[in-house]
């Protein structure tokens, strides 16, 4: 439910956890969506679903640096404190966690937690530092805000899997909510990296859905083969010359274990990169 009160941006670690153990000892069920900023109606989907269900919502801002391999867009990624705070303050968000990296990793920062096999396929092979980076971090958010229901977004389908892996196996009281994927108006996934690209670019990033929609298509009409889907995908890809398919996969809902035939819930997840800037998406191929 929105509140009337105004944001409070906290940097420091203790203060925030402070508050919202204050919060959580008169009553209130507490709603968390970690961000790296640059926030966008993906983000802002993720934060009016903590709204609609908890009595305050806590942010968290923080471009995390592990999960970043040494040759990517760290220090380009978008960032935009002002403007973010702006747009949560309009929904009614209680607070804003928005640490430094000193914060987040003092010096002598060394743990990093390895999910096991959901972080092995996909993203984890494309970018093997990209998941110990995440999972650290969440597991970090997570003990700064003890929240009730943590809320990410179905964008980011392996990362919703490796959080609900680190949650059961490190026995974090905290629910993981996941949301549906927003998109523009033709269908691209929303994402803070959507910025980058220019006019032509952000024309050939909507091959990435197409490419999910095609897939989508072939499986209802009866072929389950993923040999052909894959033919079939990368001969869609062709007509993109701007496009660099770094994987298409084809897996098993839920452990994101690759599979050779659709006969039974399968998510197809491409990553590729326009131009300089690499863009991932997915979506279940068939069942609910
Ligand atoms: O999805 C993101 O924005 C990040 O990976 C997350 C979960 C905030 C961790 O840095």
């Amino acid at each position: 439910m929105p509140s009337t009160a105004s944001t409070q941006l906290i940097h420091s670690a203790q203060e925030a956890r402070a508050a919202v153990e204050a919060a959580k000892q008169s009553g209130d069920v507490i709603g968390f969506v970690p961000t790296m900023g640059a926030l966008h109606e993906g983000h802002l989907s993720l934060v009016e679903a903590s709204l609609d269900v908890c009595d305050r919502t806590v942010v968290s801002i923080f471009v995390n640096p592990t999960q970043f391999g040494p040759n990517e867009d760290l220090d380009r990624y978008p960032r935009d404190l002002e403007q973010d705070l702006q747009r949560l303050e309009k929904l009614g968000c209680w607070m804003v966690f928005a640490p430094s990296t000193e914060e987040m990793y003092p010096p002598g920062s060394e743990t990093l937690i390895d999910v096991g096999s959901v972080a092995g396929t996909m993203e984890g092979a494309a970018r093997p530092t990209h998941f110990p980076g995440v999972a650290t971090v969440v597991l970090k958010l997570f003990q700064i805000v003890p929240a009730d229901r943590a809320f990410f977004g179905q964008k980011d389908y392996q990362q919703t899997l490796v959080v609900k892996q680190l949650v059961r196996d490190l026995s974090v009281p905290t629910e993981v909510v996941v949301c549906p994927t927003v998109r523009e108006a033709d269908g691209v996934a929303m994402s803070s990296r959507n910025a980058y690209l220019s006019t032509d670019e952000r024309c050939q990033a909507l091959s990435l859905w197409k490419s999910l929609q095609l897939a989508k298509q072939l499986v209802a009409e009866g072929v389950t083969d993923v040999t052909e889907l894959n033919r079939r995908v990368q001969q869609h890809f062709a007509a993109f010359p701007g496009v660099e398919v770094d994987y298409v996969a084809f897996v098993e809902a839920g452990t994101v274990q690759p599979v050779t035939t659709i006969d039974r819930p399968t998510v197809m997840a491409v990553a590729a990169r326009v131009g300089k800037t690499r863009l991932i998406d997915n979506q279940l191929l068939n069942g609910a």
